[in-house]
């Protein structure tokens, strides 16, 4: 037998309805925050990741050279693309709120929260430098996992890059791409490890520092008070102050400093509160990005939510819709008036009504056998009664029938 390939999915009628709800629902939500929808290539050059994303990301692609020589890859994540898009475009009027759901591939160990392939929801905004856009796309983010029925089930944190290089700067880091990199490593490895690695950049007593530093953890005022008063702190007062406008609280965490090389900012993550699973989704300010693509400078800010640890975490909250398939109608056939019932399933088709209607020539019993397995909320049985332009029909829910005119039916 042919085995599906590891980290991807076979998705059944039942499992692809419950995710179709989850789905709409999120973008329902981008919606109602004035976030217009886009779609693009799930290929592109790996030139596009190399410079974008960082090394670390460019290791896990789907890669391969095509029959045009060229290297390219499955899309291991949209920002490189959007920005790409943004700069193309010279004639957007900003600041530009745009919402996209993207299949993508990332070649991982497949394991809890991670697959190869998956689907990550992306809302960013391009052309607004102040705080007022990290505030919006991070209530954004959270109102998506309110909406869901997360609501105090996940902790948003928050950390801010510029806070943190200064910090690494104070230390005469030079290379802040590879310290950056280890941090956000620190709660995956030992830490015998993160010490190790940090020494490459910071002597003995500055890691020691470095770790206190990454202890904090809480309210925005209370750990920005280990901090000397600047601008940036001011910044993120104000984050929070806004955030509370929204209705979100969120928790300072300065050891998230994310992956991925291009975040000039706020950071964030939002993380399971029983720290059962990985980020649920990620995120932060990229006001470099999009000039890379020779467009003038436009500051960006925006999240990626993978489908996988958010599906893991509204199934242990038991807020996963229910798996089943359903239709409003089945219409069964009494022998000799498949016709009418065509016209019959034809009508309510047109009203809007998900219809299915026998397709073999079955006893009436074993129709009501497979509309029952369809879980049909009614039958249509069409027969004889057609004459007098009736038919009968089954309440399935409380098995009550009865003889119904066509156009009395719906
Ligand atoms: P990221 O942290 O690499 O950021 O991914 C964001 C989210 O995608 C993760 O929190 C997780 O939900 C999901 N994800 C990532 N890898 C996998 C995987 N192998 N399997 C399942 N889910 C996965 C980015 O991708 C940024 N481009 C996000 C962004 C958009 N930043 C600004 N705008």
């Amino acid at each position: 037998m042919l085995q599906r390939l590891r980290g991807f999915r076979d998705i059944y009628p039942e499992y692809m309805r419950a995710r179709r709800i989850v789905f709409s629902k999120i973008t329902q939500v981008a919606r109602s925050f004035g976030f217009h929808e886009i779609d693009a290539p799930s290929v592109e050059l790996l030139d596009l990741f190399r410079i974008k994303s960082g090394e670390e990301i460019v290791k896990q692609t789907f890669s391969f050279v095509d029959k045009g020589g060229r290297e390219i890859t499955l899309i291991p994540e949209l920002t490189p693309t959007v920005s790409r898009m943004i700069a193309a475009r010279k004639d957007l009027t900003k600041p530009v709120k745009w919402f996209s759901f993207p299949k993508m591939w990332r070649y991982e160990e497949p394991q809890s929260g991670r697959l190869r392939e998956f689907y990550q929801f992306n809302a960013d905004i391009f052309g607004i430098s102040n705080i007022y856009a990290d505030a919006e796309v991070i209530a954004l983010a959270m109102e998506i996992l309110d909406t869901l029925g997360l609501k105090g089930r996940y902790i948003m944190r928050v950390s801010d890059r510029i806070l943190m290089e200064d910090l690494l700067k104070s230390m005469n880091v030079k290379d802040m791409e590879g310290a950056f990199r280890i941090i956000d490593k620190r709660d995956k490895i030992p830490l015998q490890i993160f010490r190790e690695e940090m020494l490459k950049y910071i002597s003995p007593e500055k890691v020691e520092i470095l770790e206190e530093t990454l202890q904090y953890k809480g309210d925005v005022d209370v750990v920005l008070n280990k901090f000397p008063e600047s601008e940036r702190t001011e910044v993120l007062r104000e984050l929070k102050d806004l955030l509370r406008e929204y209705g979100k609280s969120v928790v300072f965490d300065l050891s998230i400093v994310r992956g991925l090389a291009y975040y000039t900012g706020i950071v964030f993550e939002a993380h399971d509160a029983k720290e059962e699973f990985r980020a649920i989704l990620g995120g932060g300010r990229y006001d470099k990005v999009v000039e890379l693509f020779g467009a003038q400078p436009t500051p960006a800010v925006g999240f990626g939510m993978g489908d996988v640890v958010l599906e893991l975490m509204m199934r242990r909250e038991g807020v996963w819709p229910e798996e089943k398939i359903e239709v409003d109608y089945f219409v069964a056939i009494i022998p000799g008036f498949r016709k009418e019932a065509i016209r019959v399933a034809n009508m309510l088709r047109r009203k809007g009504y998900i219809v299915d209607i026998e397709l073999q020539d079955r006893s009436l019993s074993k129709q009501m056998k497979y509309a029952n397995k369809l879980n049909a909320k009614y039958v249509i049985i069409v027969g004889e009664e057609i004459k007098r332009n009736s038919a009968v029909v089954r309440n399935m829910e409380t098995g009550e029938q009865k003889e119904l005119k066509i156009e009395e039916i719906h």
